[in-house]
């Protein structure tokens, strides 16, 4: 976890983004020494931030380090809630694994688990997510929503939409969304979401949204059978990206998502959801735990639930599949 100091630190940088801070300025706005300044400037450093510092006017922070770090997401994080609180690790079996700990122990909401790399990537139906170093992001959020434990799923569609929306913005490219959760570009997937639930018989004490994106991986990198399957953003707009700024668009985005959700409902998130889903209005077979269900995917229910309509015209509820198209 991050100092409160740092944090202050790092705050002060990006409301004056644009301004040489001096030691003594900073003391006043952190609440603390001009050597404790001093102290944390050479520990940004040692982290590898690169700072001018120019006499009379104080220092500026001209390069951010080429990994992710706690702090490269901080600075410039426009959110109140998501990513306040950020556990950054390099090597974790699982982020979902850590953010079921950390909302155990009382962590707030918002808070974020973002790792290098994991040995156990979780994906769903209890498949493995391949989650190489460096390269990627995976990350989970802890959310606090007062509703009804029917209503998680719907949590997973507005994660869905507030990634495609970044992606957008951050890339130019137009991903879709394969219900309940796969982001595709060009029919590959590049990202998945895992919603996973902490909760009593009839209160939801947190949800867990696990997010994962293929962002830097080349061809080559990828085990041959997920090849004709998966893509990463960067092969797919051709150039590397950085990957602290796109986590930062996520957490806005889904920040905005969430809080419209909060006070007004699903009815707008299912709205924009249904303009990116790639499946709506075509033939699909849904293939179920009890078996698959063959016909048009007529949209989702209030609760994130997709209908199908079969050929004999009857409409089937689909809580949980893999969709072919
Ligand atoms: C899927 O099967 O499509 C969901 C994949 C979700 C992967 C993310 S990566 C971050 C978080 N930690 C995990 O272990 N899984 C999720």
């Amino acid at each position: 976890m991050q100092s409160e100091l740092r944090k202050k630190l790092l705050d002060a940088f990006t409301n004056n983004e644009a301004e040489y801070l001096s030691g003594q300025h900073l003391a006043d706005i952190i609440g603390c020494s001009r050597t404790a300044v001093w102290k944390h400037i050479e520990e940004l450093r040692k982290d590898g931030f690169e700072l001018e510092a120019v006499r009379r006017k104080g220092y500026k922070i001209i390069k951010i380090p080429e990994r992710v770090t706690a702090d490269e997401v901080r600075l410039g994080l426009p959110t109140k809630v998501l990513g306040r609180d950020i556990h950054y690790e390099e090597t974790v079996d699982s982020t979902q694994k850590i953010a079921h700990r950390l909302a155990n122990e009382d962590a707030p909401e918002g808070t974020i688990i973002i790792a290098e790399e994991q040995l156990l990537g979780r994906g769903r139906m209890d498949r493995r997510w391949h989650s190489p170093k460096y390269t990627g992001i995976w990350m989970s959020v802890i959310l606090r929503p007062n509703i009804p434990p029917p209503k998680a799923p719907q949590l997973t569609l507005i994660t869905a939409v507030a990634v495609v929306q970044a992606i957008e913005d951050f890339t130019g490219l137009s991903p879709q969304i394969k219900w309940p959760n796969d982001i595709l570009i060009n029919g590959k997937k590049v990202t998945g979401i895992l919603t996973e639930l902490q909760a009593d018989a009839d209160r939801i004490t947190s949800i867990i949204i696990g997010i994962g994106i293929n962002v830097n991986q080349k061809v080559e990198e990828y085990p041959e059978d997920l090849r004709a399957i998966a893509t990463s953003l960067s092969i797919e707009c051709d150039k590397k990206l950085q990957r602290a700024d796109l986590i930062k668009l996520i957490l806005q985005k889904l920040e905005q998502l969430y809080f419209l959700y909060l006070e007004k409902g699903f009815y707008p998130i299912k709205l924009l959801w249904e303009s990116y889903a790639i499946s709506i209005g075509k033939y699909i077979t849904a293939r179920t735990i009890t078996g698959s269900i063959h016909g048009k995917a007529l949209g989702i229910t209030e609760d994130g639930v997709l209908k199908v309509e079969d050929d004999s015209g009857k409409v089937h509820h689909i809580y949980s599949a893999d969709i072919e198209l």
